[in-house]
């Protein structure tokens, strides 16, 4: 590690105590709300379609916030809902993030089929509002949510208040939204009856007060390459302390972790711009503010129209105005906003620059421990991203952060995004078949040592694949011990680059298809995690494949296995 790279704590005492202060009020939302008194209270159902939890912590803290509304407020998983009952809603308000390429995340994916149908009831005694949650770095930005924005209108239901789009720094955006829309849908509909839909409700959960802008400080005890010296990537084990935190998670959780701009950057930057780095920006000089405030790599969409204006760059404005998305994604694939300021040379003031560039973000990692194994400690499996471009090294910043500037035992910002959906089945007997190549296996090495720790006797099988076999075998002998142990009934392995035909984990799916459609016929669960542009859509075809093969279906009946799995979250995906 280079001296210049070392960085300690993200946050020092000082400002995690502005921290802390500043965000000390997040919490006092969540008041509990008095059943007694629900008699008099307006039924409100919240629904929410969610990938990786933020939608669905957002649904309880409206639940929360109901009551002083005067509506008795039940918090509904769009998996958990069936079509019809919407007819019967008065008062809805849905938060639903977008996934993939603009599509629906999986727990809403059955019900939008549903209600795209002509066959979909009318909603004409239904007021409602969303709250679509995004990534304004997508191309179909907020899709999800703007689409059932518009099909419960088509459907006749009324909107109290517009839909609201929400970028990744969702928190106040969200809070906005919801006082303006518990305060238009309070006096809608029909007189207080004191009990909301009949769809099953979502118990109340304790929040942690550690989140995104309160995040723990966790020691770094453990930073070690588990990919082989040849190998093509670098794949590392991690392993954070909680001790004295109070903080625990569950296996198919994901520990968000809040990094720290790379010093070499920063300077690069602050040369760029001509300024000495001691500039005030809001009370921080500017080199911490590009160190830890700023998104300095991903070139976000006000910054590429001021370079192409600043520019007048032929290529750069030509892509960014005719409309092809694609020829845009491939130009911009590997290009950071330094790369830009280089290449086209083009010169910011420093007020021209901060306002376009995003907050920096916290990335997610799903935990590869379970908390039962390992006590205060949570483990992460993290491929880091290195890269070659515009004859630069390019490092990702939160993976080489990590790999490469935290010293033994430095703190990190961490905080936990629980994922209720994504869980060791409950029943210890229910068989459980996990797809996860690459870092894609990191959940599964938690499932299986929570599995362990359990003694859930439910048979277990791992597909898993990387590069080489010889290097890329991550977890290696963990997956051996747990083969002699009787724990892993079965594993197959996919090295897609140990031979010139690519073999991948749905190649070993398709030969073992009568076992593994067995398998989902007795009660089996199927998880996937991983790669989801490419991997996790391939796997999905081969399951319905399988599914129609060894189960003597037509695609139809194959679409509805697979929608019935999906529904009793027996079909259940981490991709990313
Ligand atoms: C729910 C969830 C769980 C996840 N779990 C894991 C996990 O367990 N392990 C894991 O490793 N990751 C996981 N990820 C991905 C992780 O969050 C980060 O996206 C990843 O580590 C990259 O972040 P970074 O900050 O290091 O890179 P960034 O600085 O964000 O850089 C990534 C960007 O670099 C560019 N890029 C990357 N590779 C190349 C290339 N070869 N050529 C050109 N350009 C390139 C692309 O523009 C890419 O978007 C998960 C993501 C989610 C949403
Ligand atoms: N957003 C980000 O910045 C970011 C950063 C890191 C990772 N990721 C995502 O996380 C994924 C996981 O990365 P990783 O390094 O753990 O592994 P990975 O790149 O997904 O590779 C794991 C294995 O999957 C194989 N594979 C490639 N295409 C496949 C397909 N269509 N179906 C099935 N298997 C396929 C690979 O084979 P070959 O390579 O030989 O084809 C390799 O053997 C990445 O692919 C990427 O999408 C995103
Ligand atoms: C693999 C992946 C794909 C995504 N695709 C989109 C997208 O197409 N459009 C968008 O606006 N946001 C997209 N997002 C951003 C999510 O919608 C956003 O992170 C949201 O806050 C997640 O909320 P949830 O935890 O409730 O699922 C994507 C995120 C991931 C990880």
């Amino acid at each position: 590690m280079s001296e210049q790279n070392k960085i300690d704590a993200p946050f020092n005492e000082e400002q995690q105590q502005w921290l802390s202060g500043f965000f000390a009020g997040a919490n006092t939302r969540l008041l509990k709300q008095d059943d007694s008194a629900q008699s008099n209270l307006r039924a409100l159902t919240v629904i929410y379609g969610t990938q990786t939890g933020n939608s669905e912590s957002i649904g309880e803290d409206i639940v929360a916030a109901a009551a002083e509304y005067g509506l008795a407020a039940e918090l509904v998983d769009m998996g958990d809902l069936d079509v019809d009952s919407l007819a019967d809603i008065e008062r809805l308000l849905i938060i639903c993030s977008t996934y993939g390429e603009g599509e629906m995340p999986d727990n809403a994916e059955v019900l939008w089929d549903a209600i795209k149908e002509d066959s979909a009831p009318k909603l004409d005694k239904m007021y409602f509002s969303v709250l679509a949650l995004g990534d304004s770095s997508y191309d179909e930005y907020c899709l999800a949510g703007k689409e059932w924005d518009a099909r419960l209108a088509e459907l006749g239901a009324k909107r109290v208040t517009d839909c609201v789009l929400c970028d990744v720094d969702f928190d106040d955006d969200a809070e906005q939204w919801t006082k303006d829309a518990l305060d238009a849908i309070k006096e809608t509909g029909s007189e207080p009856t004191g009990s909301a839909s009949s769809a099953p409700a979502k118990a109340k959960k304790e929040k942690s007060k550690y989140n995104r802008k309160n995040p723990f400080l966790a020691p770094l005890i453990t930073n070690r390459t588990i990919s082989g010296e040849n190998s093509s990537k670098e794949i590392k084990h991690f392993e954070f302390s909680l001790k004295d935190s109070g903080l625990n998670y569950e296996a198919g959780d994901a520990l968000n972790v809040v990094p720290l701009n790379d010093a070499a950057l920063v300077n690069t930057l602050i040369e760029r711009l001509g300024v000495t780095g001691d500039e005030d920006v809001d009370g921080k000089s500017l080199r911490e503010a590009l160190t830890s405030e700023f998104d300095i790599k991903l070139p976000a969409g006000p910054f590429l129209d001021a370079v192409a204006e600043k520019s007048k760059d032929e290529e750069l404005n030509g892509l960014l105005t005719n409309g092809d998305k694609e020829a845009l994604n491939n130009y911009l694939w590997g290009r950071d906003i330094i790369d830009f300021i280089i290449d086209l040379d083009v010169t910011f003031t420093l007020d021209e620059l901060l306002p376009l560039l995003r907050k920096l973000q916290a990335r997610a990692y799903s935990i590869s421990s379970s908390s039962k194994k390992h006590q205060d400690e949570v483990h992460l499996t993290i491929s880091s991203v290195r890269y070659e471009s515009q004859g630069r090294d390019h490092q990702g910043v939160a993976s080489c952060y990590l790999a490469d500037r935290v010293e033994e035992n430095g703190k990190v910002g961490v905080y936990f995004s629980p994922n209720t959906s994504f869980r060791v089945p409950k029943d210890p007997e229910a068989p459980m078949i996990m797809v996860g190549p690459g870092t894609g296996i990191a959940p599964f090495r938690a499932f299986l040592e929570e599995r362990e720790a359990t003694k859930a006797t439910g048979d277990n099988w791992l597909f898993f694949g990387d590069r080489k076999q010889a290097d890329d075998y991550i977890y290696q002998q963990e997956i051996a011990d747990w083969q002699s142990t009787g724990l892993l009934a079965n594993l197959d392995l996919a090295f897609s680059r140990d031979q010139e035909q690519k073999i991948y984990v749905q190649t070993r799916m398709q030969e073992k298809g009568a076992e593994l459609f067995s398998w989902l016929d007795r009660g089996g669960y199927f998880f996937v995690c991983g790669d989801a542009s490419y991997m996790a859509k391939d796997v999905d075809k081969a399951l319905h494949a399988l599914i129609s093969e060894h189960g003597n279906m037509d695609e139809d009946a194959a679409i509805t296995y697979v929608n019935e799995l999906k529904k009793a979250k027996r079909y259940v995906r981490d991709v990313y």
